[in-house]
């Protein structure tokens, strides 16, 4: 039987960075396929190309060689007009730092993508507020994010990922600037996500952050070095 489209299929991805004379090859030549609804962490040492392996994956970066297809789609075609439709509708973005605006409310805060997507006024907020229920913060809707903590501050940025209903969660050191306590929240809730089909990326350079999901891929000096189901890599 033939294999569904991949969500993910990166094919020799190189990445050359060039600041004046100086160039510095990030990725060098990856390949990468991932289906719809794995849970995958991609994790290496600082410096390895994690960030910049995750900047293409969200198509807010582009390739020197090689290909990179979203859902089938050639990433390379798309116009800017395209990329910001797929950035805004296919993914869910969560950062290390967890970029809430600080002045607004958790439900503006998850509101705000979709004021950018031109998603109608009246189902904004009721999409807002179902977006923070799945997260778990039904009764922190009007709390702004110094009024939460941190693990409640990423499951803000969580539901603001998911409330234009992505095809898939990028998540880039999602637990870096948390504690354990908030850190178990915020995985226990990717576990939940996955479940229910999501397909997520994390990125991460804790071994114990990467084996709650269900696939490790290693990169190291901008190559992928090992790629295999966490069982495997636990044993
Ligand atoms: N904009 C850039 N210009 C030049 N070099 C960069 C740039 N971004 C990242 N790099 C370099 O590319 C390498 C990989 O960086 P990055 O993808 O951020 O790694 P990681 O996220 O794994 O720590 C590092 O050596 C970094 O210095
Ligand atoms: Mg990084």
């Amino acid at each position: 039987m033939d294999e569904p489209t991949p969500v993910i299929e990166l094919t020799a991805a190189r990445k050359t960075y060039s600041s004046g004379q100086i160039e510095f090859e990030a990725l060098r030549g990856i390949d990468l396929r991932v289906q719809s609804g794995e849970y995958l962490a991609i994790m290496g040492p600082s410096g390895s190309g994690k960030s910049t392996l995750m900047n293409i994956l969200g198509c807010l970066d582009v390739l020197t060689t090689g290909s990179y297809r979203l859902g089938g789609d050639d990433v390379e075609q798309l116009s800017e007009a395209e990329l910001a439709r797929v950035r805004n509708h296919r993914i869910g973005f969560v950062f290390q730092q967890f970029n809430l605006l600080t002045s607004l409310s958790a439900w503006r805060n998850v509101e705000l993508p979709m004021i950018y997507g031109k998603v109608d006024k009246s189902v904004r907020r009721q999409q807002a507020e179902l977006a923070l229920e799945r997260v778990g913060l039904r009764d922190r809707l009007e709390n702004r994010p110094g009024e939460l903590s941190g693990g409640q501050q990423q499951r803000v940025a969580v539901a603001r990922a998911l409330a234009s209903d992505p095809t898939m969660i990028l998540a880039d050191e999602p637990t870096g600037n948390l504690d354990s306590a908030s850190t178990k929240e915020v995985l226990d809730l990717f576990d939940q996500l996955n479940d229910s089909g999501r397909t997520i990326v994390l990125i991460t350079h804790e071994l114990e952050v990467a084996q709650r999901a269900r696939r490790i891929v290693t990169v190291r000096d901008g190559q992928i070095t090992a790629d295999a189901p966490v069982k495997a890599v636990a044993a």
